[in-house]
């Protein structure tokens, strides 16, 4: 098989732009595909141990599903992954207001965040890739945020099984940066994920109030639910009677990565689904991972066939911590200026 891109019609936005699918497709045969709407992941096919592949992302069918969605489905994430309270911080002191979307907070940068728009998109192959240039130039004000910032992603798919993500930002003004991918995945491809076997490098984790905003301390994780540091199955103690389990309504929250070294690209998080025996490894750069189980899809989340009830997809979204923006002693995600932004994360398949 060869390495190959090819690109098809998805549709058009309300104003009439054209919306592309890219298909990468890599030499061993897996197939990912990728919209230039939101750089949205609309399907990843991988192999089984038998070899016989299937579909391991949740997607939508049409443009309109992805302006009107509310799960973010395989979509990149920003200015700012995840919730930043009050849907307000202070910068330099200056008070800025961005557009409060989860009630009275701010999440994954906003309604209109870089999810629903359109990027330019440029195409590459390798003898050992195939890949997707995507930019945007996020205006000054847009959600709320100061500064221009221009953004580039860059998703390789390589012949080992793994899909690349790169970001890249430079900015004319102070801005929180936090830029992610919201890709959902239930390796059986159908029902719950309630059997799938997680393991979390963290030996800590950060707890959050009743509207999801951390609390601000990073407790161990060791006797609690949020203990993955051996592989645990992600059912087994999501309905526990503990109370950081019920204000994220199963798993809803950031783990911090044990990382070897600060900014390396290292595994962060793990998932083994026995009866097909697929492998999801999540490996990044940052120092937080958001583990979400899925609790807010039901059954009128539908697409491809498929409904996507409660707890049937689980996200494992690398990220610098919910909030920092208001808390000074979390890694700061201030861009400056002359700076460069970049992290990497990727998605590798094996079986077992
Ligand atoms: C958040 C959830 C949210 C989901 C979809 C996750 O990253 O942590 O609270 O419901 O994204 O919007």
């Amino acid at each position: 098989m060869q390495t190959s891109i090819t690109e098809s019609s998805f549709g058009h936005m309300p104003d009439g732009r054209a919306v592309t699918e890219y298909t990468l497709t890599n030499a061993n045969g897996m197939i990912v595909k990728i919209l230039n709407l939101g750089g949205v992941i609309t399907e990843i096919h991988v192999p089984d141990r038998d070899g016989k592949l299937a579909d391991v992302n949740c997607s939508f069918d049409d443009v309109a599903s992805y302006l009107g969605d509310s799960q973010y489905f395989g979509a990149l994430i920003g200015r700012y992954g995840n919730r930043i309270a009050n849907a307000s911080f202070t910068l330099d002191g200056q008070q800025y207001q961005l557009d409060a979307n989860n009630g009275a907070n701010h999440l994954h940068g906003g309604l209109e965040g870089f999810h629903r728009r359109l990027w330019t998109a440029e195409t590459f192959v390798t003898p050992k890739s195939a890949g997707l240039i995507l930019s945007y130039l996020s205006a000054d004000g847009e959600q709320g945020y100061p500064g221009n910032l221009e953004t580039t992603v860059i998703y390789e798919l390589r012949a080992d099984h793994e899909l690349r993500i790169a970001f890249h930002a430079i900015t004319d003004q102070a801005t929180p940066v936090n830029l992610t991918n919201h890709a959902y995945f239930n390796l059986a491809a159908g029902g719950d994920i309630l059997g799938h076997e997680l393991t979390i490098h963290a030996d800590h984790y950060t707890p959050i109030d009743d509207v999801q905003i951390p609390l601000g301390d990073l407790p161990p994780v060791a006797g609690t639910p949020f203990d993955f540091r051996s592989a645990q199955a992600i059912g087994a103690r999501i309905d526990a009677d503990d109370e950081q389990i019920r204000n994220g309504f199963g798993y809803d929250h950031n783990f911090v990565l044990a990382k070897k070294a600060e900014g390396a690209l290292e595994l962060a998080a793990r998932v083994r689904e026995p009866v097909s025996g697929r492998v999801l490894e999540v490996w990044t750069q940052e120092p937080g991972i958001q583990f979400y189980s899925g609790n807010f899809l039901g059954d009128s989340v539908k697409g491809k066939g498929r409904i996507y009830g409660h707890r049937s997809a689980f996200c494992l979204e690398p990220q610098h911590f919910p909030d920092s923006p208001n808390q000074p002693a979390f890694p700061s995600t201030i861009l400056r200026p002359g700076e460069e932004y970049t992290t990497v994360m990727a998605y590798k398949f094996t079986t077992e």
